[in-house]
Formats: structure tokens, sequence, C-alpha cells
């Protein structure tokens, strides 16, 4: 089977990431799985946003988490270092719009970042927030959470068996990995492409994981994600990705 093409941050090499923007494109273009990333602010409003801080991709500065919804939304996520004005008006989605934009179109990965996850687990903690706006959205079964954070995943298998789990891996131990991720009843095991290897395929054939990957931009590297049977990989090109898998043999 082909694998799935993930956009990442959404249609993100074109548009500002991680906007309604950046998601509406990925859609229009045929997309059927989106990546985000989520953050809490100051006010436990649970914000699609990659970093801890605004500096990078919006108009602001400082830690999201200083900052409440209302602060946050007042300046733009058009990523302005990168795309000057042209997406000025963008502004940091809520969790809860990027899931209304979804339902019915697309499968949503929502990572938690660790920037976010306290040492003690907390009621109104990120995992609970998040869990509670996937639930509140109804998209309980179009979702799937994703962190490198184990302690994230722990906590989301027991508030929510219900919605599936990935988890995210950077430069780590294959054998490792797939018993972290067995270990808190995920059902993707997701490594950086370049811990990708007959190895890495091999395991999780025999654990029973779906295998995803990121960040694959190169149409070249897809016939060898074919033959390691990658379930799905992320991708900041999505439309030049589907595509390219058009052209490749079933
Ligand atoms: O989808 C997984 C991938 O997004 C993890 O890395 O830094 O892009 O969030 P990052
Ligand atoms: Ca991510």
């Amino acid at each position: 089977m082909k694998p799935l093409v993930i956009a990442h941050r959404g249609n993100s090499a074109h548009r500002p990431e991680n906007t309604l923007a950046s998601f509406a494109s990925a859609l229009e273009i045929g997309a059927t799985w989106l990546e985000l990333d989520v953050q809490l602010t100051k006010d436990g409003q649970v914000i699609v946003l990659h970093d801890a801080t605004l500096d990078r991709t919006t108009s602001g500065s400082g830690p999201a988490a200083a900052l409440t919804l209302q602060q946050v939304r007042a300046l733009s996520a058009g990523y302005p270092s990168r795309f000057g004005e042209a997406f000025s008006g963008e502004r940091v989605p809520l969790l809860s719009e990027a899931l209304a934009m979804a339902r019915g179109r697309a499968k949503v990965l929502v990572e938690i970042k660790h920037d976010s996850v306290t040492d003690d687990e907390r009621a109104d903690g990120i995992e609970a927030r998040t869990l509670q706006e996937i639930r509140k959205a109804g998209a309980s079964a179009e979702v799937a959470i994703l962190s490198f954070d184990h302690r994230a995943l722990v906590r989301c298998a027991r508030m929510a068996p219900e919605i599936a789990r990935g988890h995210l891996f950077y430069r780590a131990g294959i054998a490792e990995a797939v018993a972290a991720t067995l270990a808190v009843g995920a059902e993707i095991v997701m490594p950086e492409k370049g811990m990708l290897n007959e190895e890495m395929r091999q395991r999780a054939i025999e654990a029973g994981l779906k295998l995803a990957t990121w960040v694959v931009d190169d149409p070249a590297d897809l016939p060898g994600l074919a033959a390691l049977g990658v379930y799905g990989f992320g991708t900041n090109r999505p439309g030049e990705m589907l595509e390219a898998l058009d052209d490749l043999p079933d």
C-alpha cells in the first residue's frame, strides 16, 4: 500500500505553518491527514502553535503561556519573517477551530508539545485540556494524539483510552522506541526519518504497530518509504507529494 500523506503543520511550505490558511490549503489539494501542534495559553486555552515562544512565526514575542488567548489573538500568525505581509490577517488558531475545519474531510494528528507538559498531572494540564477539546468537537474517532513526551501519552491513555495515540521519537534506540510505544498502548510508532531502516520496519510489524515518519519533502524518498512499509509520512509539501505518489506504482 502507498503511504499516506500527512500535511505537516498544514501546507506549511506554502502557507504560514499551523494556521487555518495552511490547513485549508492542505485540504483543498486533497490531503486527508493534517498534523498540528498544541500549546496552552495563560488562561488554559488550547492553541495551535509549534514553538513555546511566539517569536518565530507570529508578530509577538516571548512565551505563549505568558499571554491570554485574547492577547495571542491580537497577534498576526502570518510568519512575517518568511511570508512578509501576505498572510498578516492570520491568527493563531484554537484547536477547536482546526478540528472544525478538518471535520469530515481529514483526520488530524494533534501533537502535544513537551513545553506545555508539567511534571505533575493536572486537571487543567495540556493533556486534559486537549482531550476535552477533542471530545467537545466530537472528533475522538478522527484524531490521534502524538507526543515525544512519554508522560503525556501515559496520561492520555488513562484519561481517553478511546482516542488513538502515536509515539514520536528522534534519535532513539529502535527496540526502546517500540517498547515505549507499546507501553502507552499507542498504535503508531513515529520515528524521525533518520531512524528508519529494516530493523525498524521488522520490529514495527512484529509489534503490530503502524510505522509513520516526518518530514519527507523529496519525492525521491518515496520508493524507499514504500519499501519500508511506512504507513504515513509528514510533509511540508503535501501537494507535491500527493502528485508524486500518483506516479508511484501500486
Ligand atoms: O509529526 C511529528 C513532527 O511534527 C514532530 O516534530 O518539531 O515538527 O513538531 P516537529
Ligand atoms: Ca509536530
